[in-house]
């Protein structure tokens, strides 16, 4: 799409103004505290989930000031799980987004409560009184973000990681970890956006559901990809630590250039699955996006 740039841009932008909007300044009690969350989600970041979020939102022609809670409620959990990922009791990192890591620049006892915050200031943006005008609807995104980054789902995932460095897992195991720890707030970004507008009939969710069950576990195949290919300086992360931490990845389990034909894959079956739905190009331009993605 010619567009796709240009929409991205707008949709970022937006995250970034009404994220800063919902961080407490660092000028308000603990400043410390408050500096380290804003250090930690602005200014940097794909904000793929956001875009998701938005994407999402078009096919269900959701009012965007409501995606805009939700996009900024899914990127404040994925922004304490990378502080929390990159410290040194899991994958001892550090740099992030061309930064150096929370508990680098900050301290390990700040970085574990900056997760901690941000993770309670995102179902604050999402229980907001009157986000939606179905409050059923609003308690529905709220269980499905909470199962999204709970035990059985990103956090989940990350603690078969943890359980799984030195070790090469089957690849039914690989995918379950991929599908927990970086999937499920993938998929939970989709629906959330397709939850936000018109009600949608069950096979249109379903659809989604599925779609976004793919584009979650294509997103942690080129996450081990690029870790693998990609350098530190594109990536604005290590490159090379998952190879050097013993992690297993698809990389590790079927070689680069079959974790990348499995990637085109899941593209491919993404897109099938958002074949007939109305209003969803951004979301497929998002899918190739995700799955051609340098860094
Ligand atoms: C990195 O996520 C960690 C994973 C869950 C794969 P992103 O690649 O979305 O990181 P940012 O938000 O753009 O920095
Ligand atoms: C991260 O997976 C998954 C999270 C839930 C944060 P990785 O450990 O591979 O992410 P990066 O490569 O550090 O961004
Ligand atoms: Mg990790
Ligand atoms: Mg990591
Ligand atoms: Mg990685």
């Amino acid at each position: 799409m010619p567009d796709f740039q240009a929409w991205t841009t707008r949709v970022a932008t937006r995250t970034e103004q009404a994220l800063a909007a919902l961080l407490p300044a660092a000028s308000i009690a603990p400043e410390r505290l408050h500096e380290a969350m804003r250090y930690a989600v602005l200014e940097g970041g794909k904000r793929v989930r956001p875009l998701l979020v938005h994407a999402a939102g078009v096919i269900a022609k959701a009012d965007p000031a409501v995606l805009d809670a939700a996009a900024c409620s899914v990127e404040l959990i994925h922004a304490y799980s990378l502080v929390h990922d990159d410290m040194p009791c899991m994958d001892d990192d550090t740099l992030r987004r061309g930064k150096p890591t929370v508990h680098v620049q900050f301290d390990e006892a700040t970085a574990l409560l900056v997760g901690d915050a941000l993770q309670t200031l995102a179902f604050q943006t999402l229980a907001r009184p009157g986000l939606l005008p179905q409050p059923g609807t609003q308690v529905e995104l709220l269980h499905d973000l909470a199962v999204a980054s709970g035990s059985r789902g990103m956090a989940g995932g990350q603690a078969i990681d943890l359980a799984a460095v030195g070790r090469q897992l089957e690849r039914t195991e690989l995918e379950f970890m991929h599908i927990h720890k970086t999937g499920a707030l993938i998929r939970c970004a989709v629906m959330m956006g397709g939850r936000c507008g018109e009600p949608q009939a069950l096979p249109v969710l379903d659809r989604l559901d599925h779609f976004g069950k793919r584009i979650g576990l294509l997103y942690q195949v080129i996450d081990d990809v690029l870790d693998a290919e990609s350098d530190t300086a594109t990536l604005g992360k290590t490159a090379g630590k998952d190879a050097a931490h013993d992690k297993p990845t698809y990389v590790s389990l079927l070689g680069l250039s079959d974790a990348r034909r499995l990637a085109d894959e899941l593209l491919d079956q993404a897109l099938a699955d958002l074949a007939d739905l109305p209003r969803a190009e951004r979301l497929a331009d998002l899918a190739r996006f995700i799955a051609r993605r340098r860094f």
